[in-house]
């Protein structure tokens, strides 16, 4: 710097200064431009700031009027700044607006998420509630033997429940469904031959359930198909009475139905319980009003199945029981028609849930 600095006292000088300042800033068109207007009008070697040192160097009678000059050019220069820099941002500001407008009415290349099939779901809710109370939870093979579907189950060779199960045979094993081909291998009619599996295998005591495919000949319709879903449930222990099985689908019916919903049985007749009862849930919700609603069936294990499984019915009881989850689901969400549940179209899934578990 050869110029001498600029006289704090000098008021048109320093007022000239200002104005060169104030000109800088309004031009500067962008941030890194501001900065160097800054540093040039305002940093440490710029005419303001000098000549701000050079009060220190002042008659004591001259400061006060240099103080007031440069204290009002120095407020003037900041405020000349802080409005350059405000105007800078709000065009920034802008500018993102524009540029990063969205344009929502643009196709999207999102990849369609997929949903977990209400049957799924509730199976494993089903499942849950039974985990919850100590339960295992089995799987049996779908393609099984006749034994296990019938013959472990105390249905007799004549027993009209077989050609009553409408059974597919396997391999034409059993060309004619007659009964001589009890050896034969079949599509399971219930996931009751799964009850003799586990009592053979785990033996007692013995709390497990059982969801799973089934399999029965009728054509699907809005209130058929034959794939379809049973949960399985059998208790073998000592001392267990109709009041423990009651109690268990008591406390499933209000799981799956809601509070209010409960448990009743009807006598009925299954070879392989005595005494066998028909499950009605109360169901609250029910469209068109609340009302009883067949569910399945229950019973007592009939001791004949505990020694096909050598357990000792002396010993030990069971009770076991099986349910449709087509129609739970059905029930529990107004599903009219059976065939939406089987067709698997992504959009029914998706009026569940597409994450799973809350339906
Ligand atoms: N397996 C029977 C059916 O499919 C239901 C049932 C299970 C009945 C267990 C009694 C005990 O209809």
């Amino acid at each position: 710097m050869s110029e001498a600095p600029l006289d704090p006292r000098d008021e048109v000088g320093v007022a000239q200064a200002v104005t060169e300042a104030q000109e800088a800033f309004a031009q500067a068109t962008t941030f890194d431009e501001l900065k160097e207007a800054r540093l040039a009008h305002s940093g440490d070697h710029a005419p303001i700031t000098l000549a701000n040192q050079q009060i220190r160097g002042l008659d004591k009678a001259d400061k006060p009027v240099a103080g007031k000059i440069m204290g009002r050019a120095r407020k003037a220069i900041q405020e000349a700044l802080a409005a350059a820099t405000e105007r800078l941002e709000a065009e920034a500001e802008a500018r993102i607006l524009v540029e990063e407008t969205v344009d929502v009415t643009l196709p999207t290349r999102r990849a369609p998420l997929g949903a977990r099939h209400p049957l799924t779901v509730i199976m494993e809710d089903i499942s849950d509630f039974f985990i919850a109370m100590g339960w295992d939870i089995a799987e049996g093979p779908e393609v099984e033997h006749e034994w296990f579907n019938f013959d472990a189950l105390n249905f007799g060779p004549d027993h009209p429940a077989r050609q009553m199960q409408d059974t597919f045979y396997i391999d034409g094993v059993a060309a004619g469904g007659q009964v001589e081909h009890q050896d034969g291998l079949i599509l399971r009619t219930h996931t009751s031959p799964v009850q003799a599996r586990e009592m053979l295998d785990r033996g007692v005591p013995l709390y497990v359930a059982v969801p799973g495919k089934v399999f029965r000949t009728d054509a699907l319709d809005a209130t058929h198909t034959p794939v379809f879903h049973q949960i399985e449930g059998l208790a073998v222990d000592k001392g267990l009475t109709m009041e423990h099985l009651k109690g268990i689908l008591d406390h499933l019916a209000k799981h799956l139905f809601g509070p209010d919903a409960k448990a009743r049985l009807r006598p009925s007749f299954f070879p392989f319980t005595e005494p066998s009862a028909e499950l009605d849930i109360w169901f609250p919700q029910k469209k068109g009003g609340a009302g009883w609603i067949e569910w399945g069936g229950c019973g007592m294990v009939n001791p004949n199945v505990l020694l096909s499984a050598g357990i000792d019915p002396n010993e030990y009881s069971g009770f076991a029981f099986g349910m449709g989850i087509e129609r739970a689901l059905m029930l529990r969400h107004g599903i009219a028609d059976m065939r939406d549940i089987v067709e698997g179209d992504i959009r029914f899934s998706q009026q569940f849930s597409t994450t799973g578990r809350s339906i």
